[in-house]
């Protein structure tokens, strides 16, 4: 028995939702064939979860959905897609997909969506991959019987991402399914079928037209993949990642002057990537970890006395998100803000575990990082990925200090979502001031002493040093203590 294969008695077992039982009961009375078909098929024999189920007709979706919706009752919320010639069916948390079987491919994105109605071959044709081709009847006289013309069960069995047809049409059709490919690869952890893999690299100009936002779900998937260095490495290699973030291949590749190489920063970015995945699944800190190191290539220096510098790279980094976020259409706000402040700080732990540990340092990197300082470390912890087992060690143990010391301070002097005890409107109370550079100097004065541990995080010591410092300056208070 073929590994993937699941005994009949099994796949009943997983059909027995009240949801194809409605379906059946329907198809039946409409007399039409009807198929659980594509993703849903696919976890099934992966023992996946899946949530999404489609269902595909040979006839109209419409009718099928219109007649399940009354069958479901008022708990059912039926929506129909008259051009496209499909409906939704929302059931409980369930969404249901019902379409009719088309001869050409029915992607909502295709220039031409009116298309002849076919049979449920026709439809599998016109499909992304052979592993979601796969459909199980839902006919009573048939009910759980397999339809798999393209031997999707053996690619599922041998780990294969192949498409159904010649893939240069199947990309045609929709040329997101290039990196879907990579998607299903990065996520399953599969292989592309070579003939499949060479036409993507053929077909990559053709993601042109797409829309960035389906872009960046895809590549979402990927950074949220158990492994994603592997649909990295694939999107390297298929030349996809060169049009999508020409940033990131930037980092590929070793420079040697007067014999002495760095490190190859594309790599190491992709393990940092995945240390970092074996212990949070935050998306933004993932994309965080990639972005990390994007600032080395502009501020990379050879000097004969130092080797090779990267100096300021984590600030030029930060400097670079933007354009990016926009060119993605990522999200231009909190999530922005969030990774900005992680790639420019992602040396601090690690410059201050190499120097001795201060209180006053401390205290600075829990007031720039604030909530955000675990994921910090975090991100730095997956930046170690020295080969030498001894540097790891130390390093790990000096993190280890940085983070009891980070505990110690939070506790004792709460700066995690400091706000200076004093703020600027008091200020200029205080002395009679304008809003001017003046009250800027003051209030950094009253933060850093109390960062630097010269006054405690309180008002009255806040309210007196600052007596002090404005009298440096010849200012006095106008209010009576
Ligand atoms: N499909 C396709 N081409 C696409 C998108 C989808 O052929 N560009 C087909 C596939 O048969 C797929 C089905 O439509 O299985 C459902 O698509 P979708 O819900 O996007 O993907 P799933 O395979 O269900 O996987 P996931 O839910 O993980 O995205």
């Amino acid at each position: 028995m073929n590994e993937m294969e699941i005994e009949q008695s099994e796949l009943l077992e997983k059909l027995n939702h009240p949801v194809f039982r409605f379906v059946s009961q329907v198809a039946d009375e409409l007399n039409l064939e009807t198929f659980v078909i594509g993703g849903y098929v696919r976890d099934i024999f992966l023992n996946r979860p899946s949530k999404d189920i489609d269902i595909v007709c040979v006839g109209s979706g419409i009718d099928l959905a219109n007649a399940v919706a009354d069958k479901f009752g008022s708990k059912a919320r039926l929506s129909v897609f008259k051009t496209y010639g499909t409906a939704q069916v929302k059931y409980r948390n369930l969404e249901i997909e019902f379409v009719g079987a088309r001869k050409e491919s029915y992607r909502p994105e295709s220039r031409n969506p009116e298309v002849a109605s076919g049979s449920l071959q026709d439809d599998q044709n016109r499909r992304d991959f052979t592993i979601n081709t796969l459909a199980l009847c839902l006919n009573s006289n048939r009910f759980g019987e397999l339809a798999d013309p393209f031997n999707g069960l053996q690619d599922l069995n041998d780990l294969c991402i192949r498409t159904p047809l010649d893939p240069d049409i199947t990309f045609s059709d929709d040329p997101l399914r290039m990196l879907r490919a990579v998607r299903f690869a990065s996520q399953l952890g599969f292989f592309i079928d070579p003939d499949t893999f060479d036409a993507i690299k053929r077909n990559k100009q053709r993601i042109e037209i797409l829309s960035k936002e389906r872009i960046t779900e895809e590549l979402n998937k990927i950074v949220l993949s158990p492994c994603p260095s592997f649909g990295f490495d694939l999107l390297d290699k298929t030349e996809l990642l060169e049009l999508i973030l020409p940033e990131l291949c930037a980092l590929k590749g070793i420079e040697t002057k007067e014999g002495i190489g760095h490190k190859e920063i594309f790599s190491h970015t992709l393990k940092v990537l995945d240390n970092l995945a074996k212990n949070s699944d935050n998306l933004w800190l993932r994309w965080a970890a990639l972005f990390h190191d994007i600032g080395k290539p502009a501020v990379k220096r050879f000097d004969p006395k130092l080797g090779w510098t990267f100096h300021n790279h984590n600030y030029i980094g930060m400097k670079m998100l933007p354009a990016i976020f926009r060119r993605l259409k990522f999200p231009l706000n909190d999530k922005l803000n969030y990774v900005e402040k992680l790639v420019s700080l992602h040396m601090r732990p690690i410059v201050l575990s190499d120097d001795e540990v201060t209180d006053s340092a401390i205290r600075r990197l829990l007031f720039e990082a604030g909530d955000d300082i675990d994921d910090l470390m975090l991100l730095c912890e997956a930046d170690i990925t020295s080969k030498n087992p001894e540097k790891v060690k130390r390093f790990l143990r000096n993190f280890r200090l940085v983070r009891d010391k980070l505990k110690e301070i939070d506790e004792k002097d709460r700066i995690r979502n400091f706000q200076p005890p004093i703020d600027g409107n008091e200020i200029m109370r205080l002395f009679d001031l304008p809003a001017n550079r003046t009250v800027g100097v003051l209030k950094t004065a009253i933060k850093d002493a109390i960062l630097d541990g010269i006054i405690p995080n309180e008002y009255t010591a806040a309210y007196h040093y600052l007596i002090q410092k404005a009298a440096e300056l010849g200012l006095h208070t106008v209010i009576n203590e």
